[in-house]
């Protein structure tokens, strides 16, 4: 039976060769996103994730800690992916583009691959209101939602490395706009008024809609404000028919300068 004071040694010379291992890993993890960017390569490889875990699962199959090291590695995947994160963007990426452009699906499936952490600015004003966005505008009329919206992202400002989907008509403002620019890349999503209608008719949870669910008036209200997207774009992506993955992929790619872009480091 070995002393107390022996076994405390074993487990802090385990934790200091795990300290050295798992910061090795990381400098891996820094290295592959460099060769990735270097050979064009895709950086989200959701295939490889996937490869990886089953080969884990594998060696610790019929381990008595078989669970609690599965969850061990469940969250040094996590923080991994916040190593990538960091080494692919300083800044924020702020998601803007009309009602279906996809910021919301696009965000989640950005923060599941990247571990990075999501708000959106119309959760935030319903966080803060106590109540829905529809309820707002009934009871307060747009200008109101329209300031807790410039509030939200004041919020914002001081944030690094999150994904913020901004409400559609977010950056109509230019001191919206002027606000994001100081911790953001701004990333628009297009779709074209089918697309987006197709996205939307279902919903009731957007007033300015609400009794004009139609191309027409979608088409319209588009054209109206497609000047301000685009003037506060750093990057644009059409997303007709494409899969969420694959505008993640591609917008990872041009706010790293992998298209041609200006990257954003
Ligand atoms: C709005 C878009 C909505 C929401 C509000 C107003 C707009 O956000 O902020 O209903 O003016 O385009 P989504 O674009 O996320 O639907």
């Amino acid at each position: 039976m070995r002393e107390i004071a022996e076994i405390r040694e074993d487990i802090a010379a385990c934790d200091e060769e795990l300290a050295r291992l798992l910061a090795r890993r990381m400098d891996g993890i820094g290295e592959i996103i460099g060769y990735k960017k270097r050979h064009g390569l895709p950086i989200l490889q959701p295939e490889q994730e996937a490869r990886q875990q089953k080969l884990l699962e594998g060696i610790l199959e019929g381990n008595p800690y078989e669970e609690e090291l599965l969850e061990v590695f469940a969250c040094i995947l996590r923080m991994s992916k916040k190593v990538q994160a960091k080494a692919l963007f300083a800044q924020n990426i702020a998601l803007i583009g009309f009602m279906g452009a996809g910021k919301s699906t696009v965000s989640h499936c950005l923060k599941d691959m990247l571990s990075m952490e999501e708000v959106e600015t119309d959760a935030m004003v319903v966080e803060a209101e106590g109540m829905a966005i529809t309820d707002i505008f009934a009871k307060y009329g747009e200008p109101y939602f329209r300031n807790c919206e410039s509030n939200a992202i004041i919020e914002l400002q001081n944030r690094r490395q999150v994904i913020i989907s901004c409400g559609g008509g977010a950056v109509m403002r230019d001191e919206n706009v002027e606000n994001l620019k100081k911790s953001s890349r701004i990333v628009l999503l297009t779709a074209t008024p089918e697309t987006t209608l197709e996205r939307v008719k279902d919903s009731d949870e957007r007033p300015i809609l609400n009794g004009h669910m139609n191309v027409e008036y979608i088409s319209e209200l588009m054209e109206k404000r497609r000047k301000k997207y685009e003037e506060a774009a750093d990057i644009v992506i059409a997303t007709d028919g494409k899969s969420v993955i694959g505008i993640c992929e591609e917008l990872i790619r041009k706010l790293n300068g992998m298209d041609g872009d200006k990257g954003c480091q």
